[in-house]
């Protein structure tokens, strides 16, 4: 057992093209789902209008233009010393409505040039194929991933992509946060996840299952042909893990988190083991869900299982069962409840550094992969002092004790961990609320949630410590 992290540790930051890039309709870019968001604020959906309306201000659309200005950030991601970064590609840049024939050659190329710039860093990109980006056209003209044709017209876009680089890119991730529909009451996750948005009086629960798994079967038949392509590809499935505890020791609320667990986790099932838990299938008959599955479809989900489980961790959750609830409720998580041994960010998110072991643990316990920890941070207000200065010891807090965590797992416990990228280490716009002011950086970026700024890169005191967290693998923190 090793006692500290390996040589090959990946360090790097995590971020999304739709929260970055901007430049939204540069080089024959089409509309994403991400580019008809407004903004919100922490007690403020985001609203989703229909179509680009002149009135809105619409915060993806210019981002921190990363588009523009990537030389120049990653210039400043080699001085903090990271050795991978994981960004995603924006669908709608290779096939703007996402049914083109061909496929756009300018919004290849982008990507061609930023992973060279990378890689002359010395920098491994890690690459998300679909972050809340999907093509805006599927939404209006299939409903989203609700329709199975939609599997198809992603399968494509993953084959090109695939093939486009297959020599620059290594480590790939097919949908991000796959599971967050799991809360289909929310507009907002299942529009990112699945571009649905629901008519009055539909079975939202049923829809969402069915978009879901035409998802988990686009996946699946992705990462088939991404093996194909190059057998040394690692793809894995992208799961926002937030475990889920009892409030007390009463068994009705140990069963009512299991329960919970089970409907927030089965997608790792199906991306690891490449079949559905009993469990899910028998609440399926039980509700009356009819989820369309082919012979065609099982098999492809068995032959198309991921490398590794690559997951996001910022908080844990907690519910309990009053007599009220039963266990075939739709929505387990309405019964969620503050866990009082664990302070709060400015969001309401719950600061859980032990509930990342914990994670690491239970992923390890259930699946017998690698895991990769691809998002992880602090969303906070950050203040710039009068000397240009900003002193986020709260970040430096928060990621010290996960990295901490992070260590235990790996050297106590023995998790099988292949690296560690922080959300957002470059500001960025937010992708629940919109905001700018909404922070994760180690990098602060000059825009405010109106949108005003000079788009200026600057480093936060969390820039130097993180550099030497890195410099050190992760031994002195
Ligand atoms: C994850 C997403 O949900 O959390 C990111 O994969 C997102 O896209 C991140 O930005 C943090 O959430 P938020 O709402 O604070 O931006």
């Amino acid at each position: 057992m090793t006692n500290s992290l390996s040589e090959n540790f990946l360090w790097g930051g995590a971020v999304a093209a739709h929260q970055l890039e901007g430049a939204w309709q540069a080089d024959g870019k089409g509309v994403s789902v991400s580019d008809v968001m407004t903004v919100g604020g922490p007690d403020a959906e985001r609203k989703i209008t229909q179509g680009v309306q002149p009135d809105e201000y619409y915060p993806n659309h210019e981002g921190i233009d990363f588009y523009h200005h990537y030389k120049e950030d990653i210039a400043m991601f080699k001085d903090l010393g990271l050795n991978s970064f994981r960004t995603s590609i924006a669908w709608t840049r290779i096939f703007p409505t996402g049914e083109e024939l061909e496929p756009n050659e300018a919004g290849l190329q982008f990507y061609d040039d930023l992973f060279d710039e990378l890689i002359a860093n010395g920098i491994e990109p890690v690459i998300t194929l679909s972050h809340f980006e999907m093509p805006y056209h599927l939404v209006t003209k299939y409903g989203g991933f609700r329709d199975r044709r939609v599997i198809d017209l992603f399968v494509k876009y993953a084959e090109v992509c695939f093939n486009r680089y297959k020599n620059k890119v290594h480590y790939w991730m097919t949908f991000n946060e796959i599971n967050n529909q799991a809360r289909f009451d929310n507009d907002f996750v299942v529009f990112t996840n699945s571009g649905l948005d629901f008519k009055p009086g539909e079975n939202r629960e049923e829809i969402m299952y069915q978009a879901s798994h035409n998802e988990l079967v686009a996946s699946a038949r992705a990462t088939r042909i991404g093996h194909a392509i190059n057998p040394d590809f690692e793809i894995g499935c992208m799961i926002a893990m937030g475990p889920i505890y009892p409030e007390t020791m009463n068994p009705d609320d140990v069963l009512l988190a299991q329960k919970a667990m089970e409907r927030n986790y089965f997608y790792a099932d199906v991306h690891v083991n490449g079949e559905y838990p009993e469990s899910l299938l028998k609440y399926w008959d039980r509700k009356g869900f009819n989820i369309e599955r082919t012979e065609d479809d099982l098999r492809d989900l068995k032959q198309g299982t991921v490398d590794y489980i690559g997951f996001s961790y910022y908080m844990s959750a907690a519910v309990h069962k009053d007599e009220t609830l039963s266990f075939d409720d739709s929505n387990l998580m309405n019964s969620s409840v503050d866990n009082t041994y664990v302070p709060k960010s400015d969001w309401g998110w719950q600061i859980d550094p032990r509930g990342l072991r914990y994670a690491l643990n239970w992923f390890t316990d259930k699946y017998h992969i690698p895991l990769f920890i691809v998002e992880n941070g602090l969303g906070a207000y950050d203040k710039v002092e009068a000397d240009g200065s900003i002193h986020d010891d709260y970040r430096i807090n928060y990621l010290r004790d996960h990295i901490e965590q992070m260590k235990l797992a790996v050297t106590e416990d023995g998790v099988d961990l292949i690296g560690y990228t922080p959300w957002g280490l470059i500001d960025l716009v937010s992708a629940g609320t919109g905001e700018m002011d909404k922070r994760y950086g180690v990098i602060y970026v000059d825009k405010n949630n109106a949108g005003e700024g000079t788009l200026t890169r600057s480093k936060k005191d969390s820039f130097d410590w993180f550099k030497h967290v890195i410099e050190t693998n992760g031994e002195e923190l």
